[in-house]
């Protein structure tokens, strides 16, 4: 393949890139090296084009000699601020709109969505069956009410794995803009005669991990406690639960999917995850042991963009296209806590 990496230089990219390279494609990466991400933009050279998605001629120009997609570009993370609602538009939804309408004669896609899009994960309540809570009240957060209860009953829930065919509940302006992405996607696909897989990314950790930004995952966050010497701060009760996907896993999607896409329908979805599911306080103990730091301290804080629990299914992904994940958490820990190295 001859691919075109968005994105390429960021966290999760670089993996791809070098899975990618490893596997003897040919990559192109295409990256903004924007700087809230980036502290310094390389020269371009052979192989790297310095520019963004929302560029329109700068894409179409890129897409020279390329077969296939990979579109990682994207501002990451939670909604930290509403002042960022437009630059998620953005740089999400906008720069997904441009790159598709530069993708020519290219016909095969993959997008980088997030599990975001499910908004809270599976629920079922003993009375009713499957049940959909209703957004988290800051009255029940602030009293240590984190569970979301039965919206019919108020009995307690209990949490499972969501499916690709879950309904989709973004709760934050990130989510909106990589759900918009998807649909954007889809929409090119049906037009165009085109396939995309949109890749629904779990807790992506591990080498390379960004670090100190309000946009930076949990893990890197309580890394970088345990570096400072201080206790990692686990929100909440600790018992909110994730699963936590190894980069490397995830780029080994990526590669699998991009492959795949001639023979793939129009659309495709698959969640990435590891299959394991996490609560957080777990994640900061084995953290904490593996570096042999301060245990961590549950303290009862919450943020509202937060969903309780989201857990998801990745059987589709393994079952149709052999996908199979090999780090477990406390090999991955080991890895994300030693030198960062690809
Ligand atoms: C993360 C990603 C999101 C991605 C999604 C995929 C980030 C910032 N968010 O969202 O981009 O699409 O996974 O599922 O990378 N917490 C603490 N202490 C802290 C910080 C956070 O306990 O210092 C808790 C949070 O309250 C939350 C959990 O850790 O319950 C996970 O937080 P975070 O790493 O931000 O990830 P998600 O919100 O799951």
């Amino acid at each position: 393949m001859k691919v075109l990496l968005t994105g390429g230089a960021g966290f999760i990219g670089t993996h791809v890139h070098h899975q990618l390279v490893a596997e003897g494609h040919d990559v192109v990466v295409f990256d903004s090296f924007r700087p809230d991400v980036h502290a310094r933009r390389p020269d371009p050279r052979p192989g790297l084009i310095i520019g963004d998605v929302r560029d329109a001629d700068a894409v179409t120009q890129a897409m020279d000699g390329i077969d296939t997609v990979v579109h990682l570009a994207a501002k990451v993370g939670l909604g930290v601020h509403l002042d960022d609602i437009d630059d998620y538009v953005s740089s999400n939804s906008l720069g997904t709109a441009v790159l598709l309408k530069s993708l020519g004669n290219v016909h095969n896609l993959v997008y980088a969505s997030s599990m975001v899009v499910y908004g809270e994960g599976r629920y079922d309540c003993d009375d009713h069956g499957q049940v959909a809570p209703g957004p988290r009240r800051t009255e029940d957060l602030a009293q240590g009410r984190f569970e979301p209860p039965c919206p019919y009953c108020g009995a307690p829930l209990r949490p499972d794995l969501v499916t690709e065919d879950a309904a989709m509940d973004p709760r934050n302006a990130y989510a909106a803009s990589k759900l918009n992405g998807e649909q954007l996607a889809a929409a090119w696909a049906r037009e165009t005669g085109g396939r995309v897989t949109a890749l629904r990314f779990h807790n992506v950790y591990g080498p390379g991990m960004p670090r100190n930004t309000p946009y930076a995952g949990v893990a890197a966050i309580f890394r970088s406690a345990l570096e400072r010497g201080e206790t990692p701060r686990v929100f909440e009760d600790g018992r909110q639960r994730r699963d936590f996907v190894h980069v490397r896993d995830v780029a080994a999607a990526v590669t699998l999917s991009a492959a795949a896409l001639p023979h793939r329908p129009p659309f495709t979805a698959y969640n990435v995850g590891s299959g394991t599911v996490t609560t957080i306080g777990e994640v900061a103990a084995e953290l904490a042991r593996a570096y042999g730091g301060q245990p961590p301290v549950i303290t009862g804080e919450y943020r509202l963009g937060d969903v309780r629990h989201i857990t998801a299914s990745s059987d589709r992904l393994k079952n149709e296209l052999g996908w199979k994940p090999a780090y477990d958490l406390q090999t991955g820990i080991k890895d994300l806590l030693g030198q960062d190295r690809w």
